[in-house]
């Protein structure tokens, strides 16, 4: 029997270098797609997939994270004695349960692989999920809960997958795959930011992962990749090299780079596009702006 996917851990210690000089105070997890952080977009679809326990591994000067997951009792008053239930209710997603939410410090940042190594103490021995909020996932059904239903018919490893345009793709943590199922690809090699012109495939890794604990015995060696970076997609690539299975999950949905300026303002529309109360000046403002630029040229 495979144990269930009940652990998720959130790496968010990175320094959010290309929002300066937001993130000098503003950790980017916090930063807000329409009226909710992206790291509530990230609980969300957690939650859905059936995560009980929620570990960041966070770094100095993110206490903002922390504030925003506990109760606020003041401002539950005020919002009861208004009468604004429904405010109230939009609150309550972001409460934790008590124990439901942990923090591991990152000193410093050595990379991804390192942050998750830094939460091994509070997963035991059983898979866990890897969630980063920076990637927003926009559709109907759970990222993560898709890769929850593929891992408990393939086990192993699993890492969501897309394909990605060749000018791109170096960029990203790339499959080598060794047969291809439509949504499911087994692999055979991971590749952490190739060279121009030497990816294995087109499907990119993006931020969400389903990995055994076995990981964390390669993430123990502390060998820096890519960028002298300690890598996660070394660590999962020596899984192969060790014979358990990586699979790749095509998910159904839009992924959303919100850790690049270009990708935030395109979820932010996108979001905005997407809610009943916003939609129709937004797409009017949108038209103007596009009869502008057309009657410009
Ligand atoms: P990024 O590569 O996006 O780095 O990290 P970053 O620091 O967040 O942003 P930039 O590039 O400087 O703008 C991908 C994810 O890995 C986490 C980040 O917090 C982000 O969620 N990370 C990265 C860590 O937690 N620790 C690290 O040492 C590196």
């Amino acid at each position: 029997m495979k144990r269930k996917v009940t652990k998720a851990i959130f790496p968010v210690a990175g320094q959010g270098t290309r929002f300066l000089p937001a993130t000098k105070s503003v950790p980017k997890e916090i930063m807000t797609l329409v009226d909710r952080p992206l790291v509530q977009y990230a609980i969300d679809e957690a939650r859905e997939a059936g995560i009980k326990e929620f570990i960041f591994v966070t770094s100095r000067g993110k206490s903002a994270l922390e504030d925003y997951f506990d109760h606020a009792p003041e401002l539950e008053n005020t919002l009861r004695k208004k009468g604004k239930t429904e405010l109230l209710e939009t609150l309550k997603s972001t409460n934790m349960e008590s124990g439901a939410i942990a923090y591991m410090r990152q000193h410093k940042a050595l990379g991804l692989g390192h942050a998750v190594w830094c939460a091994r103490r509070l997963l035991g021995n059983e898979p866990f999920a890897v969630m980063l909020p920076d990637d927003v996932i926009a559709g109907p059904e759970s990222c993560l809960k898709q890769m929850v239903e593929a891992y408990e018919e393939t086990g192993g490893n699993i890492v969501a997958a897309m394909e990605v345009p060749d000018a791109k793709i170096s960029s990203y943590g790339v499959l080598d795959v060794a047969e291809d199922n439509g949504s499911i690809v087994r692999t055979k090699g991971m590749v952490e930011k190739p060279d121009a012109g030497t990816a294995p495939s087109n499907l990119a890794v993006i931020g969400r992962y389903i990995l055994q604990p076995t990981v964390m015995n390669h993430l123990n060696k502390m060998k820096q990749g890519t960028g002298g970076e300690i890598q996660l997609t070394d660590a999962i690539a020596q899984e192969l090299t060790d014979g358990r299975d990586v699979f790749g999950l095509r998910f159904r949905g839009q992924r959303f780079d919100c850790g690049s300026k270009a990708g935030f303002l395109q979820a932010t529309v996108a979001f905005g596009l997407a809610r009943d109360d916003l939609r129709d000046e937004l797409t009017e403002y949108l038209e103007d702006l596009h009869t502008l630029r057309t009657a410009a040229k």
